[in-house]
Order: structure tokens, then C-alpha cells, then sequence
């Protein structure tokens, strides 16, 4: 039930953050990108949201993800483009190419969805073995604050003049020692007032420190760590910023 974006979850997904929604961050990536002529990994890439664009770009880009529903938007959503998509359903922990990348991306916090320490450093360095020497891993997190701020919340979507989809967020724990949060998310889908389908995703993220993350990604084999606020590259994170955004290189050896 962790992290597990089923059916509903996908839908409102796709919903609320269609192909080309953007944080600031399609233009980031996008321009992080321009001239890289190697194929591009996006890890957990979900509804296409990013992938997509990129690919429209002209990028060489492919993906993996745990979730099929999410995916299965991103395939549609390629289809209607006339665009191939390489996805695979795969998990940070076991994801395996025969190939390498110039670069890997993970936009939208998602390496945050790693909640164990051990097992997100060794990610990393599965994400630092799969980049070409000089190769590129550029990601972001959502700040602390943006973390702990209340995430209680109720949110709707109409889906046609009979039918709504419902987003309750709760927060159920935080783990100080471990830098975890827990939400509970439950997603409702109601047709004349009736309800057809509910689904419960039990939400964890790990929080991070600019510094800690910066080592991890060291401990990991990167060189060149740069750390940017609310995507203004180069521009070292202050307080307020949203969004810290990491970029790290492989050696090139
Ligand atoms: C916040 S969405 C990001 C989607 C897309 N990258 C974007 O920027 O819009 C997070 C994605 O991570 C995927 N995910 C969750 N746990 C995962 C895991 N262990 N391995 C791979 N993908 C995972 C989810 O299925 C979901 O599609």
C-alpha cells in the first residue's frame, strides 16, 4: 500500500498535473538538457508529464516506474503524439539497462518516495553506475519547510457534470529519526452523489538536508555536486526556497 499510485491516484494525477504541467520545472530540465545528445533516464516517470515534452524536444529519452496505471497515461498520452516512449515497469531498487545514460532525471520529488537511508544511497550509486563517464544526474527535492508544511487537505476534481473524484490527505506520522512523513491519502470516486470506487495510499516521503544529500550523492561516487533554489541553476538554495535542485556528474574514468 506505500507509495503505490494505483488506479485513482494515477487518474487524479493526470488530472490535476496533465503533459507539460509545470513546477518551473519542465523548462528547468529542458534547458539542463539542451545539447545533450545521449539517451536520458527518467526513473519513476510516471504520467509522461515531463518525459513527454521532452521527448517532443527531440530527447532520447526513456522510462521506469512501479505503477502500470501511471504509466499506461504516459503510453496513451505518446500514442496520440506519434511518440515512443521506451517504458519498462521497474523499481528504483532493482532497475537494470544494458546500456548507459548521458543523463538521469527525477523531477517532482520522487527520490523522496525512498524512505529508507541504506536503500537511497544505493540507489544513487545504481543511478551513478548507470551514467556514461561525464554523465549527468539532475534531480530535485522539495524543501523541508515545503515538507512540513500542514498537509491536511480535501481537493475535487469534476470528471464530467455527474462524476467527481475526491483527494482527503491526512497526515498520520512523522519520524523524526528516520525523516519520514506519512500521509494518508484517500482518493473517492462519486457518480450522482453515489460513491463507485475508493482507494487508500499510504504516503511516505523522506526529507533530506541540502548538506546530507550533497554527501550521499559524494558517498555515491559524484563529483561536481551543484545545488540550486527554486530552479535558478547555480544560485545556492535559501531560506524560503521550495524546491533544491541537485546536479552531480560521473567522473570521467
Ligand atoms: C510524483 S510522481 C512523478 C511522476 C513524474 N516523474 C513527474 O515528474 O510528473 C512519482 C512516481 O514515482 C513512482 N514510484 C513510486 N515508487 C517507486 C519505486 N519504488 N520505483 C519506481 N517508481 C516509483 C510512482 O508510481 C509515480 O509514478
Amino acid at each position: 500500500m506505500q507509495n503505490r499510485y494505483g488506479k485513482l491516484a494515477s487518474w487524479v494525477y493526470h488530472l490535476d498535473k496533465p503533459i507539460g504541467h509545470s513546477f518551473g520545472d519542465l523548462e528547468y530540465y529542458r534547458q539542463r538538457l539542451s545539447g545533450c545528445d545521449g539517451a536520458v533516464l527518467e526513473p519513476a516517470v510516471g504520467n509522461g508529464r515531463i518525459c513527454v515534452p521532452l521527448l517532443e524536444a527531440g530527447l532520447a529519452i526513456e522510462g521506469f516506474d512501479t505503477s502500470q496505471d501511471m504509466m499506461e497515461y504516459c503510453r496513451q498520452e505518446c500514442l496520440k503524439r506519434g511518440l515512443v516512449a521506451p517504458l519498462t515497469c521497474q523499481t528504483f531498487d532493482n532497475f537494470h539497462y544494458e546500456h548507459r545514460f548521458a543523463a538521469i532525471i527525477l523531477p517532482a520529488g520522487s527520490f523522496q518516495l525512498i524512505t529508507d537511508t541504506t536503500s537511497a544511497i544505493t540507489v544513487l550509486k545504481r543511478f551513478h553506475d548507470h551514467l556514461l563517464p561525464g554523465g549527468r544526474l539532475i534531480m530535485d527535492i522539495d524543501s523541508i519547510e515545503s515538507v512540513m508544511e500542514d498537509s491536511s487537505l480535501v481537493r475535487s476534481w469534476a470528471v464530467n457534470e455527474d462524476e467527481l473524484l475526491t483527494l482527503s490527505s491526512q497526515r498520520a506520522k512523522i519520524d523524526h529519526i528516520n525523516q519520514t512523513i506519512l500521509s494518508h491519502l484517500r482518493y473517492e470516486h462519486w457518480r450522482d452523489g453515489a460513491l463507485l470506487c475508493t482507494e487508500l495510499d499510504l504516503f511516505h516521503l523522506r526529507w533530506w538536508g541540502v548538506a546530507e544529500l550533497t554527501l550521499a550523492l559524494r558517498e555515491a561516487g559524484f563529483v561536481d555536486v551543484v545545488v540550486s533554489g527554486d530552479y535558478q541553476h547555480g544560485r545556492p538554495p535559501r531560506q524560503g526556497d521550495q524546491i533544491i535542485s541537485f546536479e552531480a556528474t560521473r567522473a570521467d574514468t
